[in-house]
């Protein structure tokens, strides 16, 4: 029998950032045919912040040096740069390149991933594997998206949805016992015709045809994207929780995307959590894409909700699609 012990990859510090400016929903009452009630009601949402000036990694490299404090390590220390992202600085470079320059992380490799709402756990997923190989010791997982640089705040559809924010945390080996245990993922591209930003990509290169078309928007189908999301989030929760052997009193919290209030009530029902079990922050935030997992991670654990030992449920739906869970315990 083999004794090789177990290298298990543990979120050992949490940060966020979001933007000082507010924009509450009577913002949008004031130019388009909406209400506070029905954005309430529909989504769940009060308010959203907005980045005026700056990009997302302007978002990012705020979170990321509250962290290396609070964990009281330099950028130096850092092995990687994981960034989780649909609205990365530019095309290239990365936005992994520009918040290793910022923030002076000189020993640190990395890269972009896309996985819109899910960029998140697809992140921490594959920081996992670098750490459980023994290949990185050190890795910011960063979930962050400047979603106003690619809003059209004249479609009422859409425009209500979306803020700006990111989260980051510090993957390390933990204790066998902790660090995460088990991930689902998924994507299905027939999903993509619900959700999509067409122009600026190699299909459809920027030009006055493709500004004049608003095709550099968000668009979203949004009934279509509801259907999928609402049963593809809540699947992945209640089977991740079952397939380990867990019962939902042994979850401490549910960590779902927060795109829509109805849409995380039916995963919370699904495993059969109480309300307090469940992490929501989207009527202060909005949908913040790949931020809003780590952004609640982080709001939980400084209000000291978050106990070493923990079991969490990680779960995301969005553009792809894509979507999942990831079940975690929480490792400081
Ligand atoms: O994070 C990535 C994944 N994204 C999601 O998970 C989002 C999934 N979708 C949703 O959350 C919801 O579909 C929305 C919140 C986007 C919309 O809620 P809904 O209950 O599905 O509304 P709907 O799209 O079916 O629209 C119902 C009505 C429509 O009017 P008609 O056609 O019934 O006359 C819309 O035009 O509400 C209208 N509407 C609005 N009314 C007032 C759409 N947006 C607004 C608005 N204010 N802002």
């Amino acid at each position: 029998m083999s004794d090789k012990k177990v290298v298990r990859a543990g979120i050992t510090a949490v940060a966020h950032f979001v933007p000082d400016e507010v924009v509450p929903n009577s913002f949008f009452e004031s130019y388009l045919d909406t209400t506070d009630e029905w954005i309430q009601s529909r989504a769940g949402i009060k308010e959203r912040r907005i980045l005026r000036n700056g990009a997302t990694s302007d978002l990012a490299v705020p979170a990321i040096k509250k962290l290396l404090e609070q964990r009281g390590i330099a950028a130096t220390d850092i092995d990687m740069i994981l960034v989780g992202t649909v609205t990365p600085d530019m095309l290239f470079p990365s936005t992994a390149c520009v918040i290793q320059e910022k923030i002076g992380a000189t020993n640190a490799w990395g890269f972009d991933l896309s996985a819109a709402c899910s960029g998140f756990l697809f992140t921490l997923e594959t920081g996992r594997r670098f750490i459980e190989s023994g290949a990185a010791k050190k890795i910011l997982i960063v979930g962050a998206d400047k979603m106003s640089s690619i809003t059209n705040y004249q479609d009422r559809n859409t425009c209500i949805l979306f803020g700006d924010g990111a989260g980051v945390v510090l993957l390390e080996p933990v204790d066998e016992a902790l660090g995460i245990r088990d991930s689902i993922l998924r994507i299905d591209g027939t999903g993509g015709e619900y959700l999509h930003m067409k122009g600026g990509g190699s299909l459809n290169p920027p030009s006055h045809e493709t500004i004049d078309k608003q095709m550099h928007y968000v668009y979203q189908d949004g009934k279509a994207v509801f259907k999928r999301a609402v049963i593809g989030m809540a699947d992945v929760s209640a089977e991740i929780v079952e397939r380990n052997n867990l019962t939902k009193n042994d979850i401490a919290f549910l960590v779902p995307h927060q795109a829509n209030l109805r849409i995380i009530e039916a995963a919370r029902e699904r495993v059969g959590l109480t309300h307090d079990q469940v992490m929501i922050n989207i009527d202060r935030y909005g949908n913040t894409t790949s931020g809003t997992i780590p952004i609640c991670l982080s709001e939980w654990s400084a209000a000291g909700k978050i106990k070493k030992g923990d079991y969490l449920v990680l779960a995301s739906f969005g553009a792809g699609f894509t979507w999942g869970s990831i079940l975690l315990r929480w490792a400081f």
